[in-house]
């Protein structure tokens, strides 16, 4: 029996569908938690490239069983094109992806007012991906929420009670829609749903950990993002810490093995919220170019970098880290120097701790190392990690307390190195 959690550390995009992917041949079930097509999740193989909205990243391997929980919310107008692109390019879904009846849809006027919202916000919007995220969750937690096994008896009428509480809501903000199209496609988007297993999935997850089988859950978002432990109130509306597995799946927190954390090299941030190591110069901009860091669900330019250890450090206590990964390393090859935010300065006092409120004027005190300056992409092995690169390893190591037990080198399944395998 086991059951990995597989989770961002940052602020989202740190590359975990692409390892998701490469994990997926030591599981039997990949399971999505929470989330929903606010995340892009990148995979590249075999000249190929694929981004997952809703879909978890296990289903390029094998015929491995993937699970989209109760914690996620699903727009099946979304899905359907989203499977439908992966249907029509081989990859055969219909046995292998199980969709949780409790987890809860998007409708098509939560994703307008997503956008009301947000209009009504002004400059102190969040900048959120407008799928509709926020307004499903908080309809889920005041109990007005649809779930996905409402499809199957008393839809019409759930979806018409709701449609008609957004549309007032719509009205008092003064926004003004057409709701037609998107209705139809949705709806058309609903009977798609009908052909997939719906499933009650914290049986299905517990039955095949008594069985003997394994599972790895896969978080959308990044700790920073988390609704109650991150920059709140720029945040998504979901729990993507470790715990939000327990929930969004309906295991016990002591069924959970290995926490995988997953940080980039540096650090990015689409949307808006404070980023206290953000660059404004040409680093950050290089570091953009170089990681080719525009958002995979939106197209935004993501905002740039260094490392920053003090929120790292938030993160793996309140994730429980065991082990982490290291992704986009290559994006630093040409760097001269790398520096990594040990600890802030606020109102001139230095602190090494995440504050409650990181709007505050926090000046970022750095730590320096000197660049590799190697081309590591096509580096297969640690053994070809060059000195200083391993020195950056080593003191990020220290730093986090935790080992880092893959490094990636690119964007590509092959650019993956595993530096112990226990
Ligand atoms: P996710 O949301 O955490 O799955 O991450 P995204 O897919 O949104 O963003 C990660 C981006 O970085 C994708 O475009 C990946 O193809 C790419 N990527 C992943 N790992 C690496 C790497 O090690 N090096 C480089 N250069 N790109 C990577
Ligand atoms: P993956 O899984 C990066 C950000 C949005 C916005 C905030 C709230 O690909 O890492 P939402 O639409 O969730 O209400 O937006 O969260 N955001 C992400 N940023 N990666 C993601 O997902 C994100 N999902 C949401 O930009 O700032
Ligand atoms: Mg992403």
């Amino acid at each position: 029996m086991k059951l990995d959690v597989l989770l961002g550390l940052q602020w989202g995009d740190e590359g975990k569908g692409k390892v998701v992917d490469v994990l997926t041949p030591g599981y039997d079930v990949i399971a999505r938690f929470q989330g929903g097509p606010n995340a892009g999740h990148t995979l590249e193989f075999e000249g190929q490239k694929y981004v997952l909205r809703s879909i978890p990243s296990g289903i390029f391997q094998g015929d491995k069983l993937n699970i989209i929980g109760n914690g996620v919310v699903l727009d099946p107008a979304l899905f359907k094109a989203e499977a439908e692109a992966l249907e029509a390019s081989g990859h055969l879904l219909k046995e292998r992806l199980h969709i949780s009846k409790k987890a809860h849809l998007i409708l098509p006027t939560h994703r307008l007012l997503d956008v009301a919202y947000e209009a009504v916000k002004g400059d102190a919007k969040v900048g959120t991906t407008g799928k509709g995220i926020g307004p499903t969750y908080t309809d889920k937690v005041s109990r007005n929420g649809i779930r996905v096994g409402d499809i199957l008896h008393g839809f019409e009428r759930k979806y018409a009670v709701a449609k008609a509480r957004h549309e007032q809501i719509l009205k008092s903000l003064n926004y003004e829609y057409d709701l037609t199209e998107q209705e139809k496609a949705w709806m058309e988007g609903v009977e798609y749903l009908k052909q997939f297993f719906l499933v009650d999935s914290e049986h299905e997850i517990n039955n095949f950990l008594r069985e003997g089988k394994s599972v790895l859950c896969e978080g959308a978002q990044g700790t920073m993002l988390d609704i109650d432990f991150g920059s709140y109130p720029f945040v998504t509306s979901s729990n993507t810490v470790c715990a939000g597995a327990c929930t969004g799946l309906g295991v016990a927190p002591n069924r959970i093995g290995e926490v995988y954390g997953i940080f980039k090299a540096y650090c990015t941030r689409v949307g808006a919220g404070p980023f206290p190591t953000e660059l404004f110069d040409e680093t950050g901009d290089k570091m953009c170019t170089l990681g080719h860091e525009f958002g995979s669900v939106t197209g935004r330019k993501r905002r740039c970098g260094w490392i920053d250890l003090v929120a790292l450090k938030y993160s793996v206590m309140v994730n429980g880290v065991t082990k982490l990964i290291m992704m986009k390393s290559d994006v630093l090859d040409t760097f001269q120097t790398i520096k990594a935010c040990v600890a802030y300065r606020l109102n001139g006092e230095e602190i090494d701790y995440f504050p409650y409120d990181i709007e505050e004027n926090l000046e970022p005190v750095y730590a320096e190392l000197p660049g590799w300056m190697t081309d590591m992409t096509k580096m297969k092995s640690e053994d070809e990690f060059p000195e200083e690169f391993n020195a950056y390893l080593t003191f990020l190591e220290e730093q986090l307390g935790v080992k880092i037990k893959i490094v990636s080198v690119g964007p590509d399944r092959e650019q993956t190195i595993e530096r112990y395998t226990e």
